[in-house]
């Protein structure tokens, strides 16, 4: 941000303040992200900010605009940010023009713009009407999301081509943070996956396993269950799209290396609203809501004895009190364990806030999936528009 000029210039902040939403209120459950990107936003006080982030995935439930984010963000900058629910019709760029230097406004859920949800290369990117558009009533821009930053989307990697980039204060900690930990990292890896996105966490696995990094999986969340049903465990229904096809994809897996599979022993479900331990076999249908105290007991020691670990989504939904035990152990074994520890993803960070240890723990990061992908080797969208930029638009 020192490298180009920012003072009194129109600068489009892209953060990632996608922050998991309580299914029945709809309020915003944590407020990490926000707060970091507050920081970043901060810093530009002598220029006319304009934020813009997605929040969830299109059909889900928590595919929602960004009012709530708006006044989360003011709390967390002191300052009045206006919401402005438009991406880059009239509403937008009027809002954008009125800017003064000092003045913050949020844009709406970036997502609502079906650009936003595709797959681009860097020129395809540029040319969207979404670039084009916001290009035109902007001076720079900042890429501040992290944990966005494996999804080659229009805004992560289209302003760089057409107006002066750089790196934000979050982009700028994570990559600090992670090289730091690549040059001490050590075995044995042990990977410990949750939470609900399936299909990323199928794609961390091959990316983990392909670049050595995941000599034992812990796996519990609706991945426990696809993995639980493939192993012949498990026998109901999931209830999630592509459910025999990634079951399909577990069978495979363990085909290929049995042993590096950890899978739930019990679990717990909701009998009446109170938590009741049943024994996978058992399991009929019932949502599961958290591993049981035999899982948590079995993963807790393969976390204490590994050289390095990584944590990634929750084992349960600790949101709920009753549920919270499974996440609540496997960090607390993550924070006394003597290796390496790297815990990412918002629900986690916020956990790990809950329960008064994210300073024990050796890289707390926002990021999920984008933060997966740095640690299997992989190139990301995100460093690599900053890496044009910096050809493009950096000091000669
Ligand atoms: C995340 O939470 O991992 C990021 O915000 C990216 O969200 P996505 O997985 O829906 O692209």
């Amino acid at each position: 941000m020192d490298d180009i000029e920012l003072s009194n210039k129109r600068v489009f902040v892209r953060v990632d303040i996608n922050t998991p939403v309580h299914p029945e209120t709809g309020e915003l459950i944590e407020r990490t992200r926000i707060q970091e990107a507050a920081i970043t936003i901060s810093e530009l006080k002598e220029s006319k900010v304009v934020v813009g982030s997605h929040q969830g995935r299109v059909g889900r439930s928590d595919f929602v605009s960004l009012e709530k984010h708006a006044e989360a963000l003011s709390e967390a900058l002191g300052k009045k940010v206006d919401f402005i629910p438009d991406v880059f019709g009239p509403a937008a760029l009027d809002a954008i023009d009125r800017l003064r230097s000092g003045e913050v406004l949020l844009l709406d859920n970036l997502r609502l713009a079906s650009e936003e949800n595709q797959e681009l290369t860097f020129e395809q990117a540029s040319k969207t009407i979404m670039i084009q558009r916001l290009s035109k009533h902007i001076d720079a821009c900042v890429l501040d999301a992290f944990s966005t930053a494996h999804r080659a989307s229009a805004s992560i990697i289209g302003f760089a081509e057409v107006v002066p980039t750089c790196a934000g204060k979050v982009v700028a900690k994570e990559l600090r943070a992670l090289e730091k930990i690549f040059s001490i990292e050590k075995g044995p890896y042990v990977t410990v996956l949750g939470g609900a996105k399936v299909n990323d966490r199928l794609e961390a696995i091959d990316a983990l396993i392909a670049n050595k990094r995941a000599d034992k999986i812990l796996l519990s969340g609706l991945i426990g269950l696809v993995f639980l049903k493939a192993a012949g465990r498990y026998n109901g229904k999931i209830g999630i799209e592509n459910e025999e096809k990634y079951v399909l994809r577990a069978k495979q897996l363990m085909e290929e290396s049995r042993a590096r599979y950890e899978l739930p022993i019990d679990l717990a479900i909701s009998k009446n609203g109170s938590r009741k331990e049943v024994d996978v076999f058992s399991l009929n249908n019932e949502k599961v809501m958290d591993i049981g105290e035999k899982t948590i007991e079995r993963f807790s020691k393969l976390i204490k004895g590994a050289g390095t670990v990584f944590m990634s989504g929750p084992p349960g939904a600790f949101e709920y009190q009753e549920f919270s035990k499974g996440t609540e152990m496997l960090l607390k074994a993550m924070a006394s364990s003597f290796g390496t520890t790297i815990v990412s993803g918002g629900h986690l960070s916020t956990a790990l806030q809950r329960y008064g240890i994210s300073n024990q723990i050796d890289h707390v990061s926002t990021a999920g999936g984008a933060l997966v992908q740095y640690l299997a080797g992989k190139k990301l969208p995100l460093v690599e528009a900053l890496e044009r930029a910096a050809q493009k638009w950096g000091k000669k």
